[in-house]
Order: C-alpha cells, then structure tokens, then sequence
C-alpha cells in the first residue's frame, strides 16, 4: 500500500455543489496542528515572512486549478505534467510543498530526490476521480482479462490522476503514467509495443481511470471508432462486459470520470451560442465525449492557458474547466470576453482545501524544523509507479 500513515487513499467529495456519483467522505482529516484563522489579517505577510525565511529550502508548486491566495506563493505553476516534471528536476530544495491534490503529491514524491520530503498542506486534498480506481479492483480486473485469456495482449495506462499503487501496477505490468498533455502519445507508445514485437502488449489498452480522456483520445486522436471502446464497470461482475466485447475492443476504458469536468453539457454548450454569437468553445479533455464533440478546442489546463494567451482582443471564449483557473484567465486578459461554460459554480472542493491558512500552517510549520503533512510513498510501490512515471517523461 502507498500513501501517509495519516489517511487512507481515498478522498473527500469534489463539489462545492456536490454530485450522486461522488465517494462519501471516508477521511475527515484536515491538519493535527493549531490552523490560523482565515480571518487573520496578516495571512499574506506571515506566508511570505516564512517563505524567505524558507529561502532556498522550500520549492512550492502550485497546480494551476488552486486559488489566487496560493498560487501567488508558487514558485512554479503548471499542469500536472509540468508540475511532476518540475518536482522531478529541482534537487536542491530539501522541501518541496504541493499545492495541489494528493496523487500529484505522491507523484511528487517518487520524483524527487531520497532526501526531499513532499508536503501537502491539507491532506484532504483528494481527487474522486482517483478514488474510482482502487488497486483492488483493479488487481480484480486484470484477473479478469486472464480468464478471458487476453491480459497478455493488453498494456495498462493509467492517467496521472491515480493513487501510487495504481501506478505501480501499471509500471509492473509494463504500462505507462499520461497526462491530458500527452495521452495520445502515450497510447500510441502503448499500441506500438505489439507491433514491435516487443514482447507481447499492444493490441488493447485498459485506460485507468478517466474514461472520458481514454475515449475522446481514442476517437478524436486516433481515429478509433466509439464501437472500439468499452467501458469497465468494476462494480459488475467481469466488468459487465461479455467475453465478445473483450476481444472485439481496442480499448478498455475503466468507468471514471471527474466530477467538475463531468458537470459540463451539451446543453450548456447550445446555450452559450445561442447567447454569444461568435464565441469559441475551450474544454478540457476531461470532459464528456458530446461536449468535447462540441468544442472549437480542446486541450489541457496548460494548453487552455496558451490558447487564451494567444486569442485575439476582442474574442469570446466559453471554458469548459475548474472555476479557479478561468477566473484569473478572465481577470488576466480583460481585452478578451473569458466566460466559463456552465452557469452554476464548479469549483473542485478537493483543489480548494489548500487554502491561505493552511500553506501558512505547513510553512511556518517548516521554518521551526517540523515537516507536517509529508507524503511517502513505500519504497516498493514508489519502485514501480516511477518505472511508468519515467516512462511517461521518456515519450516521444
Ligand atoms: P491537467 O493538469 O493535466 O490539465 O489535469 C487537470 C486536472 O483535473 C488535474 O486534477
Ligand atoms: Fe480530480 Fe477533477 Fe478535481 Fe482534477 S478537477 S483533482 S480530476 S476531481
């Protein structure tokens, strides 16, 4: 098993507004330390008085969906491919502190250096979508693709937004880690494997646990068609799939999904025409297929950062992403009509636990030499997980 002794792998629910198919909260763990009220008035100063003091100890990354409070204090902001690139090339900070959800602070971790140690301010930074996958139920599936007799035809790739020991089951079995940056070219890695006869692997993919970036990957990317995919259902016997539908599909796509990404529609996309003529439509590959279908772009968060980085004064856009980024997307480009896609706030509740009084806590807490809130993956399972993370970091 991987994870902190403090909590378990899984997380709380997502949505400030909250959804059915969200996990119950299973671990109502926040911080065992003494929290500085939110309405302290010298929050930013004490964040910043024990940064320097920090100095060169500290590296903080920030995800981009993280609030405007934190982020200012992120040395580096990115996706989660940057953001796991970055932990892996700063060997000097012997603290390296993720604002940011859990499985990319474990990522973290099996990144960087032995002696760094990886800090997430507020542990209930979980990812529901990560908790869709278990490694129990996916040790159950593979027992499942044996008994079909095609488990040596399929290679296991699993999206950055898995637990550590899903990782490492992919790395064992000679899988790969993506990112929404990079899932084409991770599958394509995946698929060569068969045709270059390198022993075995290749014909079939099981896409853990995003279904919806497996199948707009599959099929806007690819070329596949939507009879090529199937989805697993590790709540039904064999996967509720029957023994035809394994060997006819090219791609087992696990029944995952994230639940801010999950919320857009094609409604709200009609409705967004209907209202502004013009407008383009930018979503996250996280998205469902008939809204993907739907959009002008598609792409991941550092993807959508450009995009409007790079869009014409005067412009409309409608983003399809967490709330927090196309807020300060808006307010960074005021020539620029920035407008999110849906109507009702879709906040990622998990990303907006890492709040100022936290970092503040982990911070301060770093400053007087104690390391709180540390993720450690065991030595085994992070063995694993980073031969599909280097994997991963050594594609094409
Ligand atoms: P990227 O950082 O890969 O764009 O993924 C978005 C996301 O949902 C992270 O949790
Ligand atoms: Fe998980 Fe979705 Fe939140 Fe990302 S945005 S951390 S995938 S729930």
């Amino acid at each position: 098993m991987t994870t902190t002794p403090e909590i378990g792998a899984r997380s709380l629910p997502l949505l400030l507004l909250g959804s059915e198919s969200d996990p119950a909260s299973e671990r109502g763990v926040a911080c065992p330390g003494e929290l500085p009220p939110a309405s302290d008035p010298e929050l930013v100063e004490r964040a910043r008085a024990a940064k320097a003091a920090l100095g060169d100890q500290v590296f903080v990354l920030g995800h981009h969906y993280q609030r405007d409070e934190v982020i200012q204090f992120a040395d580096v902001t990115g996706d989660s491919f940057k953001l796991a690139r970055e932990a892996a090339a700063r060997p000097q900070a012997p603290y390296v502190v993720f604002c940011g959800v859990h499985f990319m602070a474990e990522s973290a971790d099996i990144l960087t250096a032995g002696h760094q140690q990886v800090v997430l301010p507020d542990l209930a930074a979980g990812c529901s979508m990560a908790d869709m996958a278990t490694f129990d139920q996916v040790e159950e599936c593979w027992e499942v693709l044996e008994d079909m007799g095609i488990a040596d035809d399929v290679v296991p790739v699993t999206y950055m937004n898995s637990s550590a020991d899903i990782k490492a089951f992919v790395g064992r079995h000679g899988g790969v880690v993506c990112t929404s940056s990079n899932a084409r070219r991770a599958l394509d890695w995946a698929y060569a494997k068969g045709e270059a006869g390198s022993g075995g692997g290749g014909k079939k993919v099981l896409f853990l646990p995003d279904q919806h970036l497996g199948r707009n990957t599959a099929v806007l990317e690819m070329g596949f068609s939507l009879d090529d995919c199937v989805v697993y259902n590790p709540h039904r016997p064999d996967g509720g799939l029957t023994r035809e539908q394994f060997r006819d599909a090219r791609m087992l796509l696990w029944r995952g999904h994230c639940s801010v990404h999950g919320r857009f529609s094609k409604a709200s996309v009609d409705d967004m025409r209907a209202r502004v003529p013009g407008v383009n439509i930018l979503v996250h590959p996280e998205c469902r297929h008939e809204v993907v279908l739907e959009a002008d772009y598609i792409g991941s968060t550092e993807y959508i950062i450009k995009t409007l980085d790079a869009a014409p004064a005067g412009s409309s856009w409608a983003v399809g992403t967490e709330l927090n980024l196309v807020r300060r997307l808006a307010n960074a480009h005021p020539d620029k009509n920035i407008m999110f896609l849906d109507k009702t706030v879709c906040f990622c509740s998990t990303m907006n636990r890492i709040d100022l009084p936290h970092l503040v806590w982990s911070l301060e807490s770093l400053a007087r030499g104690e390391v709180v809130n540390r993720i450690q993956v065991d030595e085994e399972t992070a063995h694993y997980a980073k031969v599909a993370l280097d994997q991963m970091l050594a594609l094409p």
